[in-house]
């Protein structure tokens, strides 16, 4: 049976009619049709799916939509500050060409995302261990892990 549920995404508030056993990642692209946020394996282990629960990067495609209310849920689609500027993590992403088919990106920036807010000024090896739960098929890694180092130096010059 369906159940009513309220989740607060990028800001807004959804007031939806789910059935329990439905993740936050059918929910986010099926009902919510934010479909920026990808799901790969549906099994945790690709992270393509990640988006930040309360701040902490989390695979939506194991996490229920029921479980998730009143908490804030950002997904790719809420990093840009509007609609004519960019997060400096996707820009980076872009200036340093660390995007292919751009399938594993949302995942990537999410986690990069928390990685920066945790680790402002990373060490390359803590950059590929903060990346560890998120899979890519095309760039090879180098040139995401040099985006989120620029990232980080954008970033600081903003505080
Ligand atoms: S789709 Fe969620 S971790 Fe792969
Ligand atoms: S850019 Fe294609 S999977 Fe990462």
């Amino acid at each position: 049976m369906k159940q009513m549920i309220s989740l607060q995404v990028n800001g807004d508030t959804y007031e939806l009619a789910v059935n329990p056993w439905r993740t936050l990642n059918e929910v986010l692209r099926e009902d919510i049709k934010l479909t920026g946020t990808k799901l790969g394996c549906g099994t945790g282990d690709c992270g393509a799916c990640t988006v930040l629960i309360d701040g902490k990067s989390v695979s939506s495609c194991l996490t229920l939509a029921v479980e998730v209310q009143g908490l804030a849920i950002t997904t790719i689609e809420g990093m840009a500050p509007n609609a004519e500027e960019l997060h400096p993590i996707q820009e980076s992403f872009i200036e340093k060409g660390a995007i292919q088919c751009g399938y594993c990106t949302p995942g990537m920036i999410m986690s990069t995302t928390f990685l920066l807010k945790n680790n402002p000024n990373p060490t390359e090896a803590e950059i590929r261990a903060g990346l560890s739960g998120n899979l890519c098929r095309c760039t090879g890694y180098n040139k995401i892990v040099d985006a989120i180092g620029d990232a980080a130096k954008k970033l600081k010059k903003d505080v």
